[in-house]
């Protein structure tokens, strides 16, 4: 069977961008294959974090999971550090990677442009070794990302390529990416000339803003001059990052979106945005303070942990093998 993987850093809040990019989407695989999502809290720890706010980011991560419509009978919800394959595997794995091609990874080039060498941990740069191991430790065939991970499920299937050839054509297996035709990329409200992120709250949707905030921010959401609407990333990217937002949560195409927009003043239009948002966002926060409120997360997280562990182990002794770790209980 299909497995299909893909985690969350609980890093800050959850934007609308890790909605339409990622979480979104996750339930849909549900019934294609078998579905691991985990929450990756020790790639959190790669830059600065507040300890009890990294274990509130957690719990707020599983919430939204399960809110999301992953079904915890169909899909093992966990968190990382509480399977220490991640962990071993990434030991093993570090020797296979190097720090050329590590060196050349945008997301490590973005978030230490502006650190002093003094300051950059060895986990930020080793970042991908620990997201490779991962992927390889649950066999996935399958890792539905946003476009900025790509670049770091390609290198996965560069080292799985080079463990292969080393060490015989079983020892791991080979992941594709999947990313969405539509979504894959929001940009920021403010500057959508630059990606929605977690750690640039300007132009922000957060998953917990209040309604209201959402809809302010969607109104004051920069546009571009003229006043036609239309797709064109380069001279509208403005009014084309807001038809994106509404096509991927219509599940329609752009041309669609646009269609459905003809005639329309931009005042309207984003009125109408930002109730596509709302519709969408309201009921999904309502579950999620449910959930969290219930506790009921942390059974699943339990249950899903000790699920994951037992796959992981056995892709961990198969690797321990293939590279000449003596097995003392053979
Ligand atoms: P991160 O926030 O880096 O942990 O990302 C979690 C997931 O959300 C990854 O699959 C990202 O590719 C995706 N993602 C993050 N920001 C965006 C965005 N602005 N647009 C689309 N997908 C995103
Ligand atoms: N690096 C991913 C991100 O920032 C999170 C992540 C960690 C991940 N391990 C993964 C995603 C494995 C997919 C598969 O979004």
């Amino acid at each position: 069977m299909t497995r299909i993987l893909s985690g969350i850093k609980p890093t800050g809040n959850l934007t609308l961008g890790n909605y339409i990019g990622a979480l979104k989407h996750f339930k849909d695989f549900q019934e294609q294959g078998e579905v691991f999502i985990f929450i990756a809290d020790l790639h959190a720890l790669t830059l600065p974090i507040d300890p009890e706010v990294l274990r509130q980011n957690t719990r707020d991560l599983a919430a939204f999971y399960l809110a999301s419509g992953l079904d915890p009978e169909k899909t093992t919800i966990f968190v990382q550090s509480a399977v220490p394959q991640h962990a071993e595997l990434n030991a093993i794995l570090q020797n296979y990677l190097y720090m050329g091609e590590l060196s050349r990874m945008t997301q490590f080039k973005e978030k230490s442009a502006h650190m002093k060498d003094s300051a950059i941990g060895l986990g930020l740069f080793a970042y991908p070794v620990l997201m490779a191991s991962d992927i390889v430790l649950y066999d996935a065939d399958i890792v539905p990302v946003g476009e900025d991970q790509v670049q770091h499920v390609e290198i996965t299937r560069d080292l799985v390529n080079r463990m292969n050839k080393r060490y015989g054509e079983k020892t791991l297996v080979l992941p594709n990416y999947k990313i969405n035709k539509v979504g894959a990329r929001i940009m920021s409200l403010s500057d959508p000339t630059v990606k929605m992120s977690k750690s640039d709250p300007k132009g922000d949707i957060f998953l917990k803003d209040p309604v209201e905030v959402i809809r302010k921010k969607i109104m004051s959401a920069v546009t571009d001059s003229g006043s036609e609407i239309y797709y064109d990333k380069e001279n509208k990217p403005g009014v084309s990052n807001l038809l994106t937002i509404y096509a991927s949560l219509k599940e329609i195409s752009i041309e669609e979106a646009v269609a459905h927009f003809q005639g329309y003043r931009y005042g309207d239009f984003k009125k109408e945005i930002a109730q596509t948002v709302i519709d969408e966002l309201e009921p999904f926060q309502k579950r999620y303070q449910e959930i969290l409120a219930s506790g009921s997360y942390l059974e699943v997280l339990r249950k899903g942990a000790k699920k994951a562990s037992q796959i992981a182990e056995k892709t961990l002794k198969r690797v321990q093998n293939a590279v000449g770790l003596l097995d003392t209980d053979e």
